[in-house]
């Protein structure tokens, strides 16, 4: 098969579209034949050997994937040949075939295409667990969501308004802004202009933000925690902007608000059974609610290092997704 392949971690210029090895399935595995893969913030990090796993050399990225399983390995239940699936594969999806556990495998929505299935688990799988399981967010309350045009922050932003929660973005251009607005925030600022605990204080009269989804981390997440409303929750999501923050201890204490971490990858390896009814949820709101990954851009597979490019430049509006 062919794949793109990591062979030296670091730059996008060291990553090749060439001939790999076919996956077979060991016991508890399945292979499927990739119809599409996301694109996810996570891949570019693992070829620059930034991101907590650190796959063998030579790899391929592709965090996750939307494809037909065609091989099933032993000790497999409730797969079966010809199913149309998504996956949370680590890495290894940027290919024409990839391998993957068995209870990281989920059926794809019917409701969506491939391109939009193959970006749909880890962000939307993300961001409900973070503003249900660990924010307990309530309707009317006050959520702002920091890179709230990026993968993550689209799907916070759609799920904040299906939870009839007041969503707030935060972006950092004109043309994010109007994205985010289209997505379903109420209003928009732009932290790229003003200070982030102004422009939060200022459009909730003074009482400050309930939740806070923050995976820009960097000086924004001691600005946005400043301004959270008494027994507010900053959710920690990631670090997009290349920087972990330190939030001084007294900020929780002033307020008996909380950071809360959030870890969905880690949450599925333990939990594959809440992930898969959560999975449920969310395709049932793809009917009832419209809810789908707004997916700009495609490339070939083959061009990989371009969409990862648009990724580290801070270009993407919404998902960018792969086909072979
Ligand atoms: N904790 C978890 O379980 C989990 C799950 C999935 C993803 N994540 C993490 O969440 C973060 C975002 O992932 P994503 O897929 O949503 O990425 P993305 O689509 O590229 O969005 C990231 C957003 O961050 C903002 N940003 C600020 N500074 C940036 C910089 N220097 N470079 C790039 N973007 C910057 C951008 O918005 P503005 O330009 O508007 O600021 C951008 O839209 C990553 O760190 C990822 O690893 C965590």
């Amino acid at each position: 098969m062919k794949a793109i392949l990591c062979e030296k971690r670091g730059g996008l210029e060291d990553l090749r579209w060439a001939d790999a090895p076919d996956p077979s399935p060991g016991p508890g595995e399945v292979v499927i034949d990739v119809r599409a893969a996301g694109v996810n913030f996570a891949d570019l990090l693992m070829t620059q050997g930034l991101y907590q796993v650190r796959p063998p050399l030579p790899f391929s990225p592709g965090f996750e994937v939307c494809g037909t399983v065609t091989e099933i390995g032993v000790e497999v239940d409730g797969l079966r040949l010809g199913d149309r699936v998504v996956a949370f594969t680590g890495w290894g999806g940027y290919a024409e075939r990839v391998k993957a556990q068995a209870g990281s495998v989920f059926p794809a929505p019917p409701g969506l295409s491939d391109t939009e299935a193959a970006t749909f688990l880890v962000a939307y799988g993300t961001a409900y667990h973070a503003l249900v399981d660990r924010a307990a967010l309530r309707p009317s309350e006050v959520l702002v969501v920091l890179g709230a045009s990026g993968g993550v922050g689209t799907a916070a932003v759609q799920l904040g308004r299906i939870l009839d929660a007041t969503v707030v973005a935060a972006v950092s251009s004109e043309e994010k802004a109007e994205f985010a607005h289209r997505m379903g925030a109420s209003t928009v600022i732009r932290y790229d202009r003003e200070d982030l605990k102004e422009a939060i204080r200022r459009v909730t009269d003074g009482r400050g933000a309930d939740v806070v989804f923050d995976p820009v981390g960097g000086a924004t997440t001691e600005q946005a925690f400043r301004a959270l409303a008494w027994e507010g929750r900053l959710l920690v999501v990631g670090f997009a902007a290349g920087e972990i923050p330190g939030v001084p201890a007294n900020l929780p204490l002033l307020k008996s608000a909380s950071l809360v971490g959030v870890f969905w990858g880690a949450f599925a390896e333990r939990r594959p059974d809440r992930v898969a009814r959560q999975l449920e949820l969310l395709a049932s709101w793809v009917d009832q609610h419209g809810l789908r990954p707004p997916v700009t851009e495609v490339f070939p597979l083959s061009e990989a290092p371009q969409a990862l490019r648009l990724v580290a430049e801070r270009r993407v509006l919404g998902r960018l997704a792969l086909t072979p």
